[in-house]
């Protein structure tokens, strides 16, 4: 059975990753109304994927025998300056995740929580691809600066990312 303070930092992650899946939503809203519908879509993939992480979160604390507790969840900005500046956000935000995971897995490691561990390997691995694919769109971004037919052409790519 899963112990007190594992579920309850569970539980806080499990709000960390449902925030991530409204901020992500809220950033393909907005580069929906700039008709970036690649980026959008590339926005829409991530938001279902930390709904996923989320659920996976979830199951662990029923399988484990615990308690799910639903918080609140902040509501996201609706506006960026740019392209840029909301992949930069991405990246700053997934950032943010892989070091509250990383806090996790410690807990988990001083409870000796061992399958709390081994589940949490496939978020840090997960988190690995996270950062690097964001941080892949902030360099294509930087390149390319404020050049349409070079944003047009990447909008273009992000409309065929599939979800893993
Ligand atoms: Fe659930 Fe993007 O980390």
């Amino acid at each position: 059975m899963i112990n007190k303070s594992m579920q309850d930092a569970m539980n806080d992650q499990i709000n960390k990753e449902l925030y991530s899946s409204y901020l992500y939503l809220s950033m393909a809203a907005y580069l929906e109304d700039k008709n970036l519908s690649g980026f959008a879509h590339w926005m829409r993939v991530q938001e279902a994927e930390e709904r996923e992480h989320a659920m996976k979160l979830y199951d662990f604390i029923v399988e484990r025998g615990g308690r799910v507790m639903l918080k609140a969840i902040d509501a996201p900005k609706t506006e960026w300056k740019s392209t840029l500046e909301l992949a930069e956000e991405v990246a700053a935000h997934e950032a943010l995740v892989t070091a509250s995971i990383y806090a996790l897995y410690e807990l988990a490691l001083k409870e000796k929580d061992y399958p709390a561990q081994i589940m949490l390997q496939w978020f840090i691995t997960e988190q690995v691809e996270e950062e690097k694919n964001a941080a892949e769109i902030v360099s294509n971004l930087k390149l390319i600066e404020d050049r349409g037919t070079a944003v047009l052409m990447l909008d273009h790519r992000l409309a065929k990312r599939g979800g893993k």
